[in-house]
């Protein structure tokens, strides 16, 4: 498949309009007009900021509501390479995925526009400024868990080229008006210039989502992503970080944390306490096992994306009580290879020593 590299897709293109398919303009900005919709920048419209840079809400002159994220200081080379990567980005659509708009590239600045969303992130409503409200009752973290699977799906599996995301996290995670998951930042980290180093954004807040074997070597494939969703769902139902600071010196990762409630089956007590109680007992039970079944060390032992959404869905009484006679579930389980393990743990330790 060969892809453009001037904007020949417009959501004018016959071929796409005569599927009757309503399609979002993607397309150019320029400068000027993202200074006006956003303010100039102004820091009141700033939603946030993450490794790449800064995000702005924007409104444009028809006023539909706009995320810019403004990149950080760029280097000319990368100009080509980037208006092809954001293209190819801006053509993968899916429900649960966050729709680019289009992307702004003026002297050295680069920025991208999306599609605002009004529930800001997963992040912020599990640890961040929504958290006090309780927004999130158990059939929206189910719809959430389920959606942004079906997002990741679409990545690894039905988008051409396949996407590996390489930064599944709850600040990845969107929230539209109803509270439907759109995952961002997909296929981000290839737009970022290989000199820049994009270890920074990592060791920002990223650290505990990070497969082992991606820290270490830091090669991306599907089944990385597969270890952070798996992250990302004990976060869901949990409410806990993917790391706690349990005090000064210590530290407890949130896989070691669920696994041993549930080698103890105490699963009641891994239920997030701003859920009051009231959730469904087996689906919780599910979504744990599914979780932890995606954090083994071992990268060929994890599901595909595909499996999991299977496993999410499937209401199987086997399925389940397959799952829980997982080797991983077992107290006498082997650690297949401490080597890897301890090389891994000493090398995120070294690279949070740098936070
Ligand atoms: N389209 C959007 N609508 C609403 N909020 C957004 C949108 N895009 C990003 N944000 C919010 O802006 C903040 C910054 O996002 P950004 O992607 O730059 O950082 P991050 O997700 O924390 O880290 P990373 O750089 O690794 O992706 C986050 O809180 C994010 O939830
Ligand atoms: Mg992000």
């Amino acid at each position: 498949m060969s892809f453009c590299t001037n904007l020949i897709c417009y959501p004018k293109n016959s071929k796409r309009k005569a599927k009757g398919k309503k399609q979002q303009s993607w397309r150019i900005y320029s400068l000027k007009e993202l200074q006006s919709a956003t303010n100039n920048f102004n820091y009141d419209n700033k939603l946030g900021e993450g490794g790449f840079g800064s995000v702005y809400w924007g409104q444009l002159w028809d006023g539909s509501q706009i995320a810019v994220k403004r990149l950080k200081v760029w280097s000319d080379k990368a100009e080509m390479e980037f208006s092809v990567e954001v293209e190819i980005l801006g053509r993968v659509r899916h429900k649960n995925l966050l729709q680019l708009r289009g992307y702004c590239a003026e002297g050295q600045e680069r920025l991208i526009v999306y599609d605002y969303m009004p529930n800001l992130s997963l992040f912020s409503h599990l640890h961040g400024q929504h958290s006090s409200e309780c927004l999130l009752d158990w059939e929206r973290r189910m719809n959430i868990a389920m959606g942004s699977a079906e997002g990741i799906v679409y990545l690894h599996h039905h988008s051409t080229p396949h996407i590996i995301h390489r930064d599944v996290k709850s600040s990845n995670v969107l929230l539209d008006s109803d509270f439907n998951a759109h995952v961002a930042d997909f296929g981000f980290a290839k737009l970022i210039p290989e000199e820049q180093t994009h270890v920074t954004t990592r060791v920002k807040g990223t650290l505990g989502y990070l497969a082992p074997e991606y820290a270490m070597l830091g090669q991306a494939s599907e089944s990385c992503d597969v270890y952070s969703f798996g992250i990302l769902l004990l976060e869901l139902v949990g409410g806990k970080k993917p790391v706690e600071k349990l005090d000064s010196t210590t530290k407890r990762t949130i896989v070691d944390w669920a696994l041993q409630l549930v080698l103890d089956g105490k699963f009641d007590e891994i239920a997030d306490s701003k859920l009051c109680g009231k959730y469904v007992k087996e689906e919780l039970k599910k979504v744990v096992l599914v979780a932890l079944v995606c954090t083994q060390n071992q990268p060929k032992k994890r599901p595909s994306m595909l499996e999991v959404v299977e496993l999410l869905k499937g209401d199987s009484k086997e399925k389940l009580l397959s799952l829980e006679n997982h080797e991983i579930f077992m107290e006498t389980q082997d650690i297949e290879d401490p080597n890897l393990i301890s090389e891994a743990k000493e090398i995120l330790e070294s690279v949070e020593r740098e936070v």
